[in-house]
């Protein structure tokens, strides 16, 4: 939990407030908001000129503190944060860019605690409904994979969410990789229940921390797992609720992709998959555009997220294009576009996707 709330109401409180405020936000929040960031650049900054950035900053994201000192503290961590992005920035050489975005006034440490959630399996299942083996093992990828794969304009990724300030990625990647194994099986894309999962799945930890496999295993076991509208999420683990609401979408098993990226590329080639990746760099909490490469990032895997397609800038990076559950005003739109063929962030390590 953040050191900053004083106690666990007034923590509750604000979380409701920040989700309500996200859902308000979500669709004022300007589209142009890393341009304009980008834009300031020439020298580095007084500390008068990046006192009046924070004010901005904080006017723009709606964030107040609960009194000076506590003002001070975030003001010394956003002026980092600013000349961290400032620095990667003028780097001519980086791929990809930073911006100061809502996360810009909290240190790495706190993000991790916060927005992340992500824990490998020490061995696997038991008595699961896992698949032996790769069901894409034969499956002929297009020469080189020059061809790009874009699961959004198969309309088989629902709109980017936010998972708050609960550790709970786990749940987010798994069910964005069922909804898109469930439109490319029925027709139909249906946005579906995280709170489910955080509530009733008891393999995980909740907002502590989980695994995809896990809740994959618990929609076996329950029967399915019901819709977003009819279980919304509160990014606070509560209790199961699932007798009282109908299944809606249902998998049969799933399976682990092997530990390589041309195996990964073969299944993201047939469904959106999850991952887990290392999100803890400054550089992955602030990315705003380009293609994150391996060197601003490490393979200590602590987050989820669903890879929904891959492709080659324009540039002739290859990439993978990640959908991430940090809301709109992170990357591109939500999205994060990350260098293919370096196993940057660790991104085949622990993939695995459901199966109809
Ligand atoms: C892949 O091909 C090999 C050789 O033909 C075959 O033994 C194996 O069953 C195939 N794998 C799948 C998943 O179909």
């Amino acid at each position: 939990m953040a050191p900053y709330f004083g106690n666990k109401a007034q923590f509750k409180m604000l979380l409701t407030v920040f989700v309500v405020a996200i859902a308000i936000s979500w669709e004022s929040i300007p589209c142009a908001i890393a341009a304009r960031e980008l834009s300031v650049g020439g020298g580095s900054y007084g500390e008068e000129a990046m006192k009046a950035r924070h004010k901005t900053w904080m006017a723009k994201h709606g964030r107040t503190y609960r009194d000076e000192a506590e003002k001070a503290r975030r003001f010394e961590v956003f002026k980092a944060n600013a000349n961290f992005v400032h620095r990667s920035n003028a780097d001519g050489s980086r791929k990809y860019r930073l911006a100061t975005n809502r996360f810009a006034d909290m240190t790495g440490d706190e993000f991790m605690a916060m927005r992340t959630g992500f824990k490998p399996l020490s061995s696997s299942l038991f008595g699961a409904s896992k698949l032996p083996g790769f069901k894409y093992e034969n499956f002929t990828l297009s020469e080189d994979y020059q061809q790009a794969v874009d699961w959004r304009q198969q309309g088989a990724v629902t709109d980017v969410k936010d998972q708050g300030t609960c550790g709970c990625c786990w749940a987010f990647s798994a069910v964005a990789a069922v909804e898109g194994i469930n439109q490319i099986t029925t027709g139909q894309l249906l946005s579906l229940s995280e709170q489910q999962l955080l509530d009733c799945s008891t393999s995980t930890d909740g907002c502590q921390g989980g695994n995809m496999d896990n809740a994959f295993q618990y929609i076996i076991s329950n029967g399915g797992i019901t819709t977003e509208d009819s279980y919304p999420y509160t990014a606070v683990e509560g209790t199961c609720q699932s007798d009282s609401v109908q299944a809606a979408v249902t998998i049969r098993g799933f399976q682990d992709v092997p530990a390589d990226e041309t195996s990964l590329a073969m299944a993201v080639a047939n469904q959106p998959v999850s991952v887990g990746i290392d999100a803890s760099s400054q550089s992955f909490h602030m990315y705003s555009g380009g293609v994150m490469t391996a060197d601003a990032c490490g393979t200590n895997v602590n987050h989820a997220v669903t890879v929904v397609g891959y492709g080659t800038a324009d540039d002739g990076t290859p990439y993978w294009l990640l959908k991430n559950q940090w809301g709109i005003n992170w990357g591109i739109g939500g999205y994060m576009l990350l260098e293919r063929g370096t196993n940057a962030c660790g991104v085949a390590l622990h993939a695995s996707y459901p199966t109809a």
